[in-house]
């Protein structure tokens, strides 16, 4: 599958998505470092509070201040009741400050639902903005989430649309109006979806395609399949294999065949399962990526996945 590289350079906002412990934030580390690579003045925004990525990188997360993480690399940890903070001060200014040294904010995300998923992407479109309000004034080339798992982030793309429909009128309607408008613009806005090739991640994966294909104007921009095995051996080679296996009583010998053969067996499961995903996925194809040395994978190879990112390939 083609590479990324044309997604970055052209998109505003890509989203990164998909099944729980699938590589979401692995890929959007890789992808911010690509990017960066690439020239673009990038920010990566982690949600919930959570500065993983910052981590993997070696920075301490700074929660809702932008903080570098290599040259032209930014990362941001959105929290929502911070970001409810941040909108309330901007907007009622002394009087969103009194309200924020309240306990009222914390109630209000508690109470109303839906409503941490919408300060969380309005913080999100603020990023994305060019004329930016708070932070870097120029705003960012590129703005890369690490997304919530795929219900979830259906929820978060679609809070601005339902607020807007609840709201009708008044300045939190025109907001999560014009927020909802740049979801759907698909030249700016666009999502990335992290599978495994295993049978219960491909499933979740294809329901997904199907939910964002039906949200008018959400862009899926790839699939990737995340820690896939290199194919090593062909089927011949894989009966030559077990041929010695059944010959040699050398025990170390003996350890290598079966931990060859084994990753055989174990990409040939995975072959099946990326056939399944090409298959319901049509259009989009799966980027294979693959399995990374180090636990968990140091910069290095989170550059080489960002290249591999870029150059795509199968
Ligand atoms: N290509 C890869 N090669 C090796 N290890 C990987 C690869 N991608 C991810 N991992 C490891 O797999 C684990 C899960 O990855 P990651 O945390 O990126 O997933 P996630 O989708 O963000 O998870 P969560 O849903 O919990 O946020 C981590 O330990 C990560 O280091
Ligand atoms: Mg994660």
């Amino acid at each position: 599958m083609a590479g990324l590289g044309e997604t970055l350079r052209r998109k505003r906002l890509l989203i990164v998505t998909g099944k729980g412990g699938a590589g979401k934030s692995t890929i959007a580390a890789a992808l911010g470092l690509a990017a960066a690579g690439l020239g673009l003045h990038t920010i990566v925004a982690e949600l919930s509070g959570q500065s993983r990525i910052a981590r993997s990188l070696g920075r301490r997360g700074a929660g809702m201040h932008e903080v570098e993480l290599a040259p032209r690399l930014m990362s941001i940890s959105i929290d929502p009741r911070e970001a409810l903070r941040e909108y309330l001060r901007l907007q009622l200014g002394a009087l969103g400050t009194a309200l924020m040294a309240s306990r009222t904010v914390g109630y209000l995300t508690a109470a109303t639902p839906g409503l941490g998923e919408l300060v969380t992407i309005g913080k999100i479109w603020e990023l994305a903005r060019r004329e930016r309000r708070t932070g870097r004034a120029q705003g960012y080339d590129l703005v890369i989430v690490d997304g919530p798992s795929s219900g979830q982030c259906l929820a978060l793309l679609r809070s601005p649309a339902t607020f807007a429909g609840i709201a009708r009128a008044g300045p939190v309607a025109g907001q999560a109006r014009a927020i909802a408008r740049m979801l759907a613009a698909s030249e700016v806005t666009g999502v990335l979806i992290a599978a495994l090739a295993e049978e219960l991640a491909v499933s979740e994966t294809i329901m997904l395609c199907e939910q964002l294909e039906r949200s008018p104007g959400m862009a899926i921009d790839g699939v990737l399949a995340n820690r896939v095995y290199p194919r090593r051996f062909d089927d011949e080679d894989a009966h030559e294999l077990a041929r010695a296996l059944d010959s040699t009583p050398d025990l170390p010998c003996r350890t290598a065949l079966r931990a060859a053969l084994s990753q055989h067996v174990r990409r040939e499961a995975q072959e099946q399962q990326l056939a399944r995903l090409s298959a319901a996925t049509k259009g989009h194809g799966a980027l294979e990526l693959p399995l990374l040395p180090g636990r968990p994978p140091n910069r290095a190879a989170l550059e080489t996945l960002g290249e591999r990112l870029v150059e795509g390939g199968r």
